[in-house]
């Protein structure tokens, strides 16, 4: 059993395979691998016209489906109240599944007020849509203001998260209301491959700079979801639960991180950037 992060009641694994860009063929494969080598959590969204392939991937792996967390997510195009109850609908459609584990809200739309996407989110979820539901891409103030209005419990926040990108606000805002955090970009998309700092604490554990960059997020409780095409890079990915990072170790790649270090500069629809 992979090591989870827990939220209220919700056991997120702590490693998923991110599939963004992941289409056709690949993904499935991608998927069917990931699964036999022992990920037990994926992510996708509607925006990644990849649901379909996800399911078929699934369902290729043999694996039971109550053992793998799935979480998909709603684009902001439909938070009204009808669109969200028809997109979730249509997600669960193009997976051929009944329910995902996990349904978010993928980037804040501040065209529709959070009350009305909120009460549907969680009608969704009580309608037996969703096992749990959450949001992706909330800055802190956003938090508190949804943490105001749910009436379902929000069980993480899946924002970027690596060692280059000081998220420090948004962290602790989640950790003060009990929001699980899931790292989405966790090795920078790659970046972090050739770093020195993170390669040199790497090579001590017999590791690499990816390895160390994973690692260092799940020994703090977030959750990573690495996307990788191929198949010796899924093995290495996974392989992050057999090492410790020292404390001093912890505090030298926590230096790392700057503001300047995101690599998804985007908002949907004029929404608030970053805390
Ligand atoms: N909620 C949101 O708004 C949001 C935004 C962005 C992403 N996400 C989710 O988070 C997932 C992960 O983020 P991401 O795809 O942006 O970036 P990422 O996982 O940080 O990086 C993926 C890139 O790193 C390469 N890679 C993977 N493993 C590697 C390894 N061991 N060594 C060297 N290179 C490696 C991959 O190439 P190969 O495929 O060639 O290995 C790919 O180019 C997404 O797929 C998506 O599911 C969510």
């Amino acid at each position: 059993m992979t090591p989870a992060v827990e939220a209220f009641g919700a056991r997120i694994p702590l490693i998923g395979l991110g599939t963004w860009d992941l289409r056709g063929r690949t993904c499935v494969r991608a998927v069917e691998q990931a699964l036999r080598l022992g990920y037990r959590h994926v992510d996708t969204a509607e925006l990644y016209e990849n649901e379909r392939e996800v399911g078929e991937g699934l369902r290729a792996s043999g694996i039971r489906r109550d053992e793998v967390f799935i979480v998909t997510k709603v684009w902001p195009s439909h938070f009204g109240a009808r669109e969200l109850e028809r997109a979730a609908k249509d997600s669960l459609a193009r997976l051929r599944l009944p329910e995902v584990d996990l349904l978010l809200l993928h980037w804040p739309n501040p065209q529709i007020p959070l009350s009305e996407t909120l009460g549907a989110l969680g009608k969704v979820k009580r309608m037996g849509l969703a096992r749990h539901v959450g949001v992706s891409n909330f800055t802190v103030a956003l938090i508190e203001e949804a943490m105001r209005l749910a009436d379902e419990p929000l069980v993480c926040n899946q924002i970027e998260v690596h060692p280059l990108l000081d998220q420090s606000k948004v962290i602790a805002a989640c950790r003060r209301h009990r929001m699980a955090i899931v790292a989405y970009s966790p090795i920078a998309r790659g970046s972090v491959r050739n770093h020195q700092v993170l390669a040199r604490i790497g090579k001590a554990h017999g590791k690499t700079a990816v390895q160390t960059s994973l690692r260092f997020l799940v020994q703090q409780g977030i959750a990573v979801i690495p996307r990788s095409s191929r198949v010796e890079r899924l093995s290495e990915n996974l392989a992050i639960f057999d090492f410790e990072l020292s404390a001093a170790e912890m505090a030298e790649i926590s230096r790392l991180a700057s503001r300047d270090g995101r690599i998804v500069d985007y908002a949907y629809a004029g929404a608030p950037k970053w805390d």
